[in-house]
C-alpha cells in the first residue's frame, strides 16, 4: 500500500442529504474518471471553454463561488472526500451552474494516468493539507512529482494558484516550486485570471487561530 499519500479516506460526516446527492446528481455533474481511459475535460461541459482545475476542493464553497462570477470559465473540482461531493453536487444543482463537473479520486492518479498535456488555463491548490509532523512531509502534495505533472497538463501561460495559513508549508511549497524552473513566480497574491480566491472555511479557521494566509501565484513558462 502507498504510504505517501497526501490524504486519508474518511467517509464519516456523510450525511442523508450528501448521500443522496451523490447517487441523484453524480450522473449529471460527475466524471467517472475510473471508467476512462483518457478525461478530455471539454468532452464533459455543454459549451467548450477554458477549464479551471480546483484540486481537493473541500467542502466547495470557493469551486461555487468561482463558477457563479466565471460563466466564460469551465471548471473541474477534484476531491477525494465522498461526503464533500455530495454537498458540492446539492450546491451545483441548487445554483444551477452549468459550468461545474467533479472528479471523486486521488489527482496524481489523474495526472500521471488520465489527463493529457496542456488542457488547463489555470490551478488553484488552496489550503491544502498542511501535514505539519515531519514524517508526514512525504505526504505533502505540492512537491516536486506532482509539479511536473501539473506543469504538463498546464497550458503555456497558464496560472499556478497556492495558499495556505501554515507558514512552514508556505516555505516548503516555494522550495519545491523553485526546483520546477518552468513556474515563475508573479510576486503578486491577485491572480491575474481574476479569480480572486474567497475566504473559504479553512481560511477562515486559520485567521481565527491566528494564523497569517499566504497566497503564492506562479505563471508556468513552458
Ligand atoms: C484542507 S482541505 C482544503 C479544502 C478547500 N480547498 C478549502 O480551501 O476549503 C484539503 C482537501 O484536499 C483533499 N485532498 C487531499 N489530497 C488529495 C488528492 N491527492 N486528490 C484529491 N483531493 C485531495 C482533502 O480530501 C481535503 O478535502
Amino acid at each position: 500500500m502507498r504510504t505517501n499519500r497526501s490524504f486519508v479516506i474518511r467517509e464519516g460526516r456523510f450525511t442523508n442529504a450528501q448521500k443522496k446527492a451523490f447517487e441523484e446528481l453524480w450522473p449529471k455533474y460527475g466524471i467517472p474518471s475510473d471508467d476512462l481511459e483518457k478525461i478530455i475535460p471539454n468532452d464533459w461541459f455543454d459549451v467548450s471553454q477554458p477549464v479551471i482545475l480546483d484540486i481537493g476542493f473541500g467542502s466547495g464553497d470557493s469551486l461555487i463561488s468561482l463558477a457563479q462570477q466565471r460563466p466564460d470559465l469551465n471548471f473541474i473540482g477534484v476531491e477525494v472526500y465522498r461526503p464533500g461531493i455530495g454537498a458540492v453536487l446539492q450546491k451545483i444543482h441548487k445554483q444551477e451552474l452549468d459550468n461545474i463537473r467533479v472528479i471523486n479520486a486521488d489527482i496524481m492518479q489523474l495526472l500521471k494516468f488520465k489527463l493529457d498535456a496542456d488542457v488547463f488555463l489555470g490551478v488553484m491548490v488552496w489550503f491544502p493539507d498542511p501535514w505539519p509532523k515531519t514524517k508526514h512531509h512525504k505526504r505533502r502534495l505540492v512537491q516536486e512529482e506532482f509539479l511536473h505533472q501539473l506543469a504538463r497538463v498546464m497550458q503555456p501561460k497558464a496560472i499556478l494558484h497556492l495558499a495556505s495559513d501554515w507558514q512552514p508549508y508556505v516555505k516548503f511549497m516555494i522550495k519545491h516550486v523553485a526546483k520546477v524552473t518552468e513556474f515563475i513566480p508573479t510576486n503578486s497574491s491577485i491572480n491575474p485570471l481574476k479569480l480572486d480566491r474567497p475566504p473559504t472555511r479553512f481560511e477562515q479557521r486559520g485567521l481565527r487561530i491566528g494564523h497569517e494566509v499566504t497566497d503564492l501565484i506562479y505563471q508556468l513558462e513552458k
